[in-house]
């Protein structure tokens, strides 16, 4: 067997954590599910979720981890001798490539921005003109598919640094970076003029505009944005020494991810209003609607590369933490070298994110249930592999090997046999039972005959 990395410190594994957590779910997509779903009402509602659902099953996976210190399909094989827990690790490394698919794409529209806003190409307060910018470049067949292979690039370079040398050293400073310039973005958008209306409307609940639907948003964007469900956070838990507690180590963890969402809401939301825009504009917000924001601000010609690079910076540690995955498989279960199945697994994830970005252009018409490549693979990820994923590590911790998560739960901590208690009864049935539901919402051809809707 060969030696496995360990985090050079509780503050290595922290960041790193963090970084894979944070991403383009905090900072692209937060902010417009949130403007979609009436804000301030849906803060909240994430907010307890994050609380109870999200940190439960985050500690489900990291003692899953820690205890076993082996990949996702290891892990559940050494903890249960049956044939059929494993199988909630191979469905992991099945949805890192999914989700890779398009998280590359986008991310390589992150990249691409960088450039198009440092050299002035978005210098315009015309919202049809950056509007049509962006969709005549996502939908060009060549451009955001060099880009989203140059950024599927640096992923492998990270990843082939392995775990001290690449994962921890670029997160130690990445990450205090990124927060660094969240901050003064909040500060930007929040002292224009006319912020105040959007700092209402993120803040202050509007309970009209709540209904199921947006308790089951806010329950999806959760998972997906604590990279929940698909064996993440039970390979970066692999690496945490035995004697750190791990129960601190993921509160810091899941308080990060959701602070940062909420600077992230703070950061685009006012400025939307400032500028008289729809905060319900969708996916679009970030590459049609801030570039105006930056146009029309005082220093925006600073502001707006700034704000991409922190976006790319954002995604290349969640997605080194999707590709971390497949590697930790390769090198713990089939002894393979780092960099050589890291290096396939960049080519297969690079091969499988042009179907997706051509189907924003040329491959269009080509559609099933009317979405695209692109949004099949992200229907697939987020309404069913992370759903199904988290139910099934929650309710393995919580049912097969209940005594021994609880004693790992303590471990690094004694004092927490309280804490532990609770917990067990969350991953046992509230998590479970919660999950189910957003399950059977996010089915187009089961939700239609729910009660409620
Ligand atoms: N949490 C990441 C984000 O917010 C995405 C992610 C999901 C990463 C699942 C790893 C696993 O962008």
């Amino acid at each position: 067997m060969q030696a496995r990395g360990n985090w050079s410190s509780k503050f290595g594994f922290v960041m790193a954590a963090a970084g894979s957590a944070i991403g383009l779910g905090n900072i692209w997509k937060f902010p417009y599910v949130a403007g979609q779903n009436g804000g301030g009402g849906f803060l909240l509602i994430y907010l307890a979720i994050v609380a109870t659902v999200g940190f439960s099953v985050l500690m489900a996976e990291l003692v899953i981890g820690r205890s076993t210190q082996r990949n996702p399909v290891g892990a559940l094989k050494r903890l249960q001798k049956g044939k059929l827990w494993p199988l909630i690790g191979y469905a992991g490394i099945l949805t890192a490539f999914v989700i890779l698919s398009y998280y590359v794409v986008v991310a390589g529209w992150t990249l691409a921005y960088i450039f198009k806003s440092a050299a002035g190409l978005l210098a315009t307060a015309d919202d049809a003109a950056l509007g049509g910018m962006f969709t005549s470049f996502i939908s060009d067949p060549l451009e955001p598919v060099l880009w989203a292979g140059a950024f599927t690039a640096l992923t492998v370079f990270v990843v082939v640094g392995g775990v001290n040398k690449g994962l921890e050293r670029s997160s130690r400073w990445l990450m205090p970076m990124l927060l660094a310039l969240v901050v003064v973005l909040c500060v930007r958008s929040l002292t224009l003029p006319g912020a105040g209306a959007g700092w209402d409307f993120f803040v202050t609940p509007d309970w009209s505009k709540v209904t199921f639907q947006t308790v089951i948003e806010a329950l999806g964007q959760a998972f997906f944005s604590l990279s929940l469900g698909m064996g993440t956070i039970i390979t970066y838990g692999s690496y945490i020494s035995r004697d750190t507690d791990v129960v601190e180590s993921g509160f810091t963890v899941v308080t990060l991810d959701t602070l940062i969402a909420v600077m992230a809401g703070v950061m685009i939301i006012p400025a939307v209003f400032a500028f008289g825009m729809n905060p319900a504009a969708g996916p679009g917000l970030t590459f049609i609607t801030l570039p105006h924001v930056f146009a029309e601000m005082q220093g925006g010609v600073v502001f707006g590369p700034l704000f991409f690079i922190l976006l790319a910076i954002a995604a290349l540690t969640s997605a080194v933490s999707l590709l971390e995955v497949v590697t930790a498989y390769f090198v713990d279960e089939l002894g393979w070298k780092r960099r050589t199945c890291t290096i396939w697994a960049g080519v297969v994830a690079f091969l499988l994110c042009i179907p997706s970005s051509l189907s924003l252009g040329v491959w269009s018409d080509a559609t099933l249930f009317g979405k695209g490549f692109l949004d099949i693979m992200d229907f697939l990820a987020t309404n069913l592999m992370l759903p199904i994923g988290g139910m099934a590590i929650s309710l393995f911790v919580g049912w097969v090997v209940p005594k021994e998560m609880m004693e790992e739960f303590c471990t690094g901590n004694p004092k927490l046999g309280g804490l532990a208690k609770v917990w067990l009864f969350f991953v046992r049935i509230v998590s479970p039972l919660a999950i189910f539901v957003v399950l059977l919402n996010g089915l187009p051809f089961v939700a239609p005959y729910l009660p409620w809707n």
